[in-house]
């Protein structure tokens, strides 16, 4: 688009049922404050918007779990959220909340006005009822088996597994997620906004106007959001509900909709606008919000994580063109997910980084995991934090590049020049400062393709790079040695090195804010002076300018504090696993010890193995239990080869009443494991032969 007026910048409103974590943080948080900063530095009019999503399931789920209302959940959450991000330096211009009065009007009145459009349809259809409960099962009420990867737990709405987006009727073996009791059909009216009406509307503005051929009107869509909104487009769209039988949420505002609230997925995105009206409200311009969602020189653009991608690409976009009044989004910037220590950051699973437990863990280091986190962003694919890497990032890039120079430079020209910086000696330039100099507005280019074309770690290298350049430049130039023989060259190489750290300090900004405002007033730089368009100023800092004493920016992170986050990370691994062995199974599943102790298993060996005849699944195995020599037939011919099964040390139940199939009696069972595909495989015995042989008994 051409140069906006003004841009409108909104972050994914994170759910209220749960502290953020560093996935969180890499995959919208980060990237859109960095842009944010960097808008501002450059004197762009732009606002920052985000805010707690306090509707849906989980909400209501969690607050059922510990015996408290939603209320509660959502203002606990909302308050920690809240001041974790502000403690971290997300700079948002507001911060709110969509249990507020003003979202609640606004997200009504935009219901209203498509109802009264007839955008909607209006439809009674069967949905799963939890009799027991007396509830109709909403998205996450209920659960049951992924009909796309077989995968259990799977929710109504989407599979976390394979992350397939779901509808309750397509689960297998549905359960209430509230008492366990299956559910049954029970007809209920909801209004459904009718995607497939917004079709060609999305293919011409997502697959033509954002597409790479489009001619350049408009920004291209990273490839991972086009991808996903081009197969959802060639899907075909169906009418989605916007509203659900719930006690917590917006009530739906129509005649007939008592005990039903918008969907979720409905008023969330409506909250980015909730938010800038309370921000302009907060101002005392109560109108102000308008230009920012209603003038098409503002250029919005919404951070989010690649499982919102339908949301922000698909359902709003058609709500916003439904309702009229308000302009599109020019991008949304998805990144994918952030793993830690190669596993997936689970919230049930406690295994994530909480940014609260961070903040308190290591104060004043806010921006090495600012750091580390733009580095590793998933910006293109799936990506991993681990510990070792956070204390390299620190302890190689910097302190040893960033810290090293900065404080060089201070604490020479502190040691030389009483801390004033010294002017260009009477030697002038030579080829290799002006070449260094030169490095400079390349540097800032770099930074400011990268930024806004929302690649944020190629721009962070570039921003290191100025650290690197001006750390090269001391290393090479030397002047702790040339101050004896040449002090007149000193005078120059100092004052290039410190008109480096000036630009430094303005071009961290964005990523490393606490150490920018450091440096800043290290050097003594006024705010009128850090305007982005003065990086790579050769003449940043006058002679004689008085420097301020020099601080340490960044400190070694020592061995220890990496294996005490791994230790905490072990601990929560033996957590869960003890948590696992202990779980009681759903009652009607409960087995009782004495039930269990009945069961005598046994490692074996097979010794022999061959087919049955007439049958494709079936092995006739003869295998030594330890206590005896006996027959099994084993359904696992599909699977393995009689060939394959000699030899092999095996689980069995011995004492499983015999059965006959095919003429054969089996006298036992191999314990198999079925994976979430289907793909069979043998449970074998864990220590080797020698610890447990044949004949030992499992329990
Ligand atoms: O995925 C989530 O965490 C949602 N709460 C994001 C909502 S974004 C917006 F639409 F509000
Ligand atoms: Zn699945």
């Amino acid at each position: 688009m051409k140069q906006p007026k003004r841009y409108l910048v909104t972050s994914a409103l994170p759910y209220a049922n749960g502290p953020v974590h560093i996935g969180h943080l890499a995959g919208v948080y980060v990237p859109s404050d960095i842009y944010v900063r960097y808008l501002r530095g450059r004197g762009a009019d732009v606002i920052s918007i985000c805010g707690s999503d306090e509707h849906g399931v989980p909400i209501t789920i969690k607050a059922k779990k510990e015996g408290i209302t939603p209320q509660d959940v959502v203002d606990k959450y909302h308050g920690i959220i809240k001041d974790a991000f502000r403690r971290f330096g997300i700079s948002f211009d507001i911060y709110s909340r969509t249990s507020s009065p003003t979202h609640a009007r606004t997200a009504s009145d935009f219901f209203r006005k498509l109802y009264d459009q007839g955008d909607f349809i209006e439809q009674t259809t069967e949905q799963y009822y939890d009799p027991e409960a007396q509830q109709f099962l909403a998205d996450r009420y209920i659960t049951g088996t992924c009909p796309r990867c077989h995968s259990e737990g799977a929710y109504g709405d989407q599979c976390e597994k394979c992350g397939s987006t779901l509808s309750p009727t397509e689960l297998i073996d549905p359960k209430s997620a509230i008492t366990g009791a299956t559910p049954v059909l029970k007809s209920t009216k909801h209004w459904f906004l009718p995607l497939d009406r917004y079709e060609s509307f999305l293919r011409e503005w997502i697959l033509r106007e954002h597409g790479s051929d489009n001619g350049g009107a408009h920004e291209v869509w990273k490839s991972n959001v086009y991808g996903q909104c081009k197969s959802w487009l060639d899907g075909g769209l169906l009418p989605r509900a916007v509203s659900r039988d719930l006690d917590w949420g917006i009530p739906v505002p129509v005649e007939g909709a008592e005990g039903k609230v918008l969907y979720v997925w409905f008023d969330a995105p409506i909250g980015y606008i909730s938010a800038t009206k309370d921000l302009f409200a907060e101002k005392g311009n109560p109108d102000g919000w308008k230009p920012y969602w209603q003038d098409n020189d503002t250029k919005l653009v919404h951070f989010i994580g690649k499982d919102n991608i339908v949301f922000h690409c698909i359902v709003f976009p058609s709500m916003l063109k439904a309702h009229g009044d308000f302009i599109l989004p020019e991008n949304v910037p998805a990144n994918e997910f952030l793993n830690l220590e190669n596993d997936k950051i689970s919230t049930s699973r406690n295994w994530a980084v909480w940014l609260h437990e961070y903040l308190d863990e290591f104060p004043g280091k806010e921006d090495v995991l600012r750091y580390v986190l733009c580095a590793n962003a998933p910006e293109t694919k799936d990506n991993d934090f681990t510990w070792r890497d956070f204390q390299a990032r620190n302890n190689n890039e910097l302190v040893a590049i960033f810290g090293n120079f900065v404080n060089r430079a201070l604490v020479l020209t502190h040691k030389y020049f009483a801390g004033k910086v010294p002017a260009v000696g009477n030697g002038g330039l030579t080829d290799y400062d002006r070449e260094t100099l030169d490095e400079m507005p390349r540097i800032k280019a770099a930074i400011e393709q990268n930024i806004e074309n929302y690649r944020f770690r190629e721009a962070l290298k570039e921003m290191m790079n100025l650290a690197r350049l001006g750390n090269k430049y001391l290393a090479d130039t030397e002047p702790w040695k040339v101050v004896k023989s040449d002090p007149d060259r000193v005078t120059t190489i100092l004052n290039i090195a410190l008109q480096i750290t000036a630009s430094l300090a303005i071009a961290s900004e964005p990523f490393l804010p606490f150490t920018a405002e450091k440096l800043r007033n290290m050097l003594h730089l006024e705010a009128a002076q850090a305007h982005w368009d003065n990086i790579g100023c050769a003449t940043l800092l006058a002679p004689g300018h008085e420097l301020g004493e020099a601080v340490l920016l960044f400190e070694k992170i020592d061995d220890s504090v990496v294996e005490a986050q791994l230790r905490k990370l072990e601990e929560t691994k033996a957590a869960n696993a003890a948590a696992n062995a202990t779980a009681v199974p759903a009652k009607e599943n409960t087995v009782q010890f004495d039930d269990f102790a009945k069961m005598d298993i046994r490692v074996s060996r097979v010794v022999a193995a061959e087919p049955v005849p007439k049958t494709k699944k079936l092995l006739k195995l003869t295998v030594d239990t330890g206590i005896d020599t006996r027959t099994i037939v084993s359904g696992i011919a599909e699977y393995f080869t009689p060939e394959e099964m000699v030899g092999k040390r095996v689980l069995v139940l011995v004492n499983l009443a015999p059965r006959t199939l095919k003429g054969i009696e089996s006298q036992g069972m191999i314990l198999m494991a079925e994976s979430p595909t289907g793909q069979l495989s043998i449970v074998a015995p864990l220590s080797d032969e020698a610890a447990s042989p044949a004949g030992s008994v499992v329990g």
